[in-house]
């Protein structure tokens, strides 16, 4: 099985990729939360901070980018090819709002044929770039759709049509943000159906989780962790069935902080970007009792952060 670690913007940015590589199983492959490339032709410092090599050193990256723009993603990902990166991979699943009304992330499946013309001419021009043509792979995150799964018929007709080298699918639509549960026939269908392989992406938070999966789908041969990858570093050790080491937690939220401490400026910030993990590391902890909801609850309350925290 091969495993990748998903992009989470906000949370497994370098600092995270680097101290979650120096202490835990390491996946396969670590995406990068989005970039998004503009007519300006540049990439933000913060972006570059993302992607420079140095700062992805003994991890396998693949850095991914969200526009609907043929263009600007070509250009970016002839930077990225000039870095040394080996493959790019488009964001067609970002529910936000904001991203949405641009038709960007999730909001690029409503306009399939747009989609269309837009994997013909990033094919298209990546083939006529001089030296690299076929070396950059281009793989694709995915949900099912815009509002109903049943779009993801077209969609995936259009995926074929393309030597997309890994077809990831969360396999919720836009509407779900992260509600609800994955929808397990549709991606039978995606693991049937697609020419390129495909990724399973979706509510993978422990062990018990990993194994169901890879039981119902069989045939397929990769899977991405997101948020139980940040509540639980150590997901790949419980997977192999080796001991989770308290120690080995302790040292690498130790690490983060220090690191954040020097990237932020601020108390404040740091303060809000540790809160950020811990609200995704608290699930794994239980309270006096073995009660874990009622902790997680506890503190969200404390914070003044619950209901209106992102998943
Ligand atoms: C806070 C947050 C940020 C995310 N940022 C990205 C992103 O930058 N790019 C992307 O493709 N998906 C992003 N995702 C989606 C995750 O990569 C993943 O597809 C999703 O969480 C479902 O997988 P999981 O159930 O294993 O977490 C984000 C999700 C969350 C909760």
């Amino acid at each position: 099985m091969i495993t990748y670690f998903a992009p989470l913007e906000g949370v497994t940015g370098h600092v995270f990729r680097r101290a979650h590589s120096m202490y835990f199983r390491q996946p396969d492959v670590y995406y990068s939360p989005f970039l998004s490339p503009t007519k300006n032709r540049v990439f933000t410092p913060r972006e570059m901070k993302e992607v420079l090599p140095e700062n992805n050193a003994g991890i396998r990256l693949v850095p991914q980018l969200m526009t609907n723009n043929a263009e600007d993603f070509l250009w970016a990902a002839g930077e990225l090819s000039d870095m040394g990166y080996g493959e790019v991979n488009l964001n067609l699943g970002c529910p936000s709002g904001t991203v949405v009304a641009k038709k960007k992330g999730s909001g690029f499946l409503s306009e399939p044929e747009v989609l269309d013309t837009f994997f013909d001419q990033v094919f298209d021009g990546l083939s006529g770039r001089p030296g690299s043509g076929d070396e950059m792979k281009i793989s694709v995150k995915t949900r099912l759709g815009r509002k109903d799964p049943e779009e993801f018929h077209r969609l995936l007709e259009i995926f074929n049509k393309y030597p997309i080298s890994l077809l990831t699918v969360h396999p919720r639509i836009q509407a779900d943000f992260y509600k609800g549960r994955p929808n397990l026939f549709m991606f039978g269908e995606a693991l049937r159906e697609s020419r390129n392989p495909v990724c399973y992406n979706g509510n993978i938070f422990t062990p018990a989780d990993y194994e169901r999966v890879t039981e119902e789908f069989p045939a397929c041969g990769h899977v991405m962790l997101g948020r139980g990858f940040v509540a639980n570093p150590a997901l790949l050790e419980g997977i192999a069935g080796e001991p989770r080491s308290r120690e080995r937690l302790m040292e690498f939220h130790g690490r983060l902080l220090e690191d954040y401490g020097r990237e932020m400026s601020g108390e404040r910030n740091l303060l809000f970007k540790m809160k950020e993990l811990w609200f995704y590391m608290i699930q794994t902890f239980t309270d006096g009792g073995g009660r874990r909801e009622k902790l997680a609850k506890r503190s969200a309350r404390r914070s003044g952060s619950g209901s209106t925290r992102r998943p």
